[in-house]
């Protein structure tokens, strides 16, 4: 087993060093905001994630959490996991951090006493890895493998040990000390068979933008049908699974409704049109800015439909069943029900908002809604239902149970039965689906 080191815990770095420990591996976790150590320092996890609290509850004996950058000191892998959200200036990703990590370390590498490496997962520009390695220049027996994550929220521990596959670049594309040395830390991963890439740099990069920003397209490329549903009087949900069973298709991400939100596909779609415009690549880029422009008026879309059926904001109530992103995540980054929520709120509805997992952060970012815990409470005499986030609760409510002043819902999601609802007398809209 191996001394491991993992620079940031958020998401992604919590989440792999938690993975790490229970492959067996010693972990020293680091993050330079104190309040988050101080938490995980009590054992508790900073965000939700299915799983991820019992993994270390059964690993806490080879994590050891830290802001002190020098107890990295022995480790012979050293993991990039922290953030490279979008830059203030615009749409490219900001770098500081990754680039402030790699400085941070190189005082505190080669005391393992053997080779080490820095494996950088952070989503990035090509070029990066190649800059980060430059600057360790002169600091002999280090070497640095990029290898990106694939983890999505929600499924984020399953996605770290059971990956889909695992990518490493090197600066010559070629497999060498280095990538022995990661294979080992992954060895209990790589037996169950997982393909593993092994190429340069540049590609190890972009593969995982093209991954984010394909998942970001098929979900335009739904919803951009959806509005075309709605307009010839075609349903969206069976034109996707008519498609979706031919396998060069495939119905995964098709789902049509208030478009993608999160940390990363938001992030990372504006990272890639900043790197076709930085490469002059204008007329291939239109494609991702299509793309964005699609899941902007995703949410819009919506947002009329909700406004069209009340006719009037004069004391009108909007019950919004859901805040985070996507369901089975308290995350509300980029929420495109949130965006809604905003909006309505800006045309003079009482907006209520009920969430099971994200109200906390919800009430901080929209403070002049309403919240409540219970949707129950949150449709008492409301004029409109919107579901905006796919929770299990919701898919179950049954509509008996529910006291609005009017029986309107907008599945926002396309999540719900319709002909339950509409047996129970609600007049129902989804999105390209009726
Ligand atoms: C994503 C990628 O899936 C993951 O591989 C990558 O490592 C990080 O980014 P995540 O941000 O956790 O993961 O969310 P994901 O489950 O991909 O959903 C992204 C957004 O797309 C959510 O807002 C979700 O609601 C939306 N979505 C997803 C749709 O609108 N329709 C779909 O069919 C699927």
């Amino acid at each position: 087993m191996l001394k491991i080191s993992v620079l940031g815990c958020g998401y992604l770095g919590l989440t792999h060093a938690v993975c790490m420990a229970s492959l067996g591996h010693e972990v020293v976790a680091l993050d330079i905001k104190q309040e988050v150590i101080d938490q995980l320092k009590t054992g508790k996890i900073t965000f939700f994630e299915p799983g991820l609290q019992e993994l270390l509850d059964a690993n806490s004996s080879r994590i050891e959490f830290t802001s002190d950058v020098s107890r990295v000191r022995g480790a012979r892998v050293h993991f990039l996991g922290v953030g490279t959200p979008r830059s203030l200036q615009g749409k490219a990703a900001d770098l500081s951090y990754v680039r402030n990590s790699v400085l941070s370390l190189i005082d505190h590498l080669g005391f393992s006493g053997e080779t080490e490496i820095i494996v950088g997962k952070s989503t990035v520009p090509p070029g990066t890895a190649g800059e980060l390695r430059a600057m360790l220049e002169g600091v002999s027996g280090v070497d640095l493998v990029w290898n990106p994550e694939f983890l999505q929220e929600g499924n984020a521990v399953n996605d770290t040990l059971r990956p889909d596959r695992i990518v490493y670049g090197t600066h010559n594309g070629e497999a060498n000390w280095a990538t022995e040395l990661l294979d080992e830390c992954y060895q209990d991963i790589l037996d169950t068979g997982t393909p593993r890439f092994i190429t340069d740099f540049a590609t190890s990069e972009l593969i995982k933008l093209a991954a984010n920003s394909f998942l970001a397209t098929k979900i335009s490329f739904a919803n951009a049908y959806a509005q075309l549903c709605d307009t010839v009087g075609a349903d969206i949900l069976t034109l996707v699974k008519a498609i979706g069973v031919d396998e060069r298709i495939g119905e995964k991400f098709l789902g049509a409704g208030i478009g993608f939100g999160g940390g990363c596909l938001p992030k990372d779609l504006a990272a890639v049109q900043a790197i076709y415009a930085d490469k002059g690549l204008e007329v291939p880029g239109a494609l991702f800015t299509a793309v964005e422009a699609i899941n902007q008026d995703a949410h819009h879309y919506v947002s009329s439909l909700a406004v069209s059926k009340l006719e009037n904001s004069g004391g009108k109530k909007v019950a919004i069943a859901g805040a985070a992103f996507k369901a089975n995540s308290d995350d509300i980054r980029e929420s495109p029900g949130l965006r809604i929520a905003k909006h309505l709120l800006e045309q003079g509805f009482d907006v209520v908002v009920t969430d099971p997992a994200a109200l906390g952060s919800a009430r901080k970012a929209l403070p002049t809604a309403t919240f409540v815990h219970d949707i129950r409470q949150a449709v008492q005499d409301a004029d409109l239902l919107l579901v905006v986030t796919e929770w299990q609760e919701y898919k179950n409510l049954d509509p008996a149970d529910l006291a609005p002043k009017k029986k309107i819902v907008i599945d926002a999601r396309n999540c719900l039965d319709v002909n339950t609802w509409k047996n129970h007398g609600w007049d129902y809209t989804g999105v390209g689906h009726r």
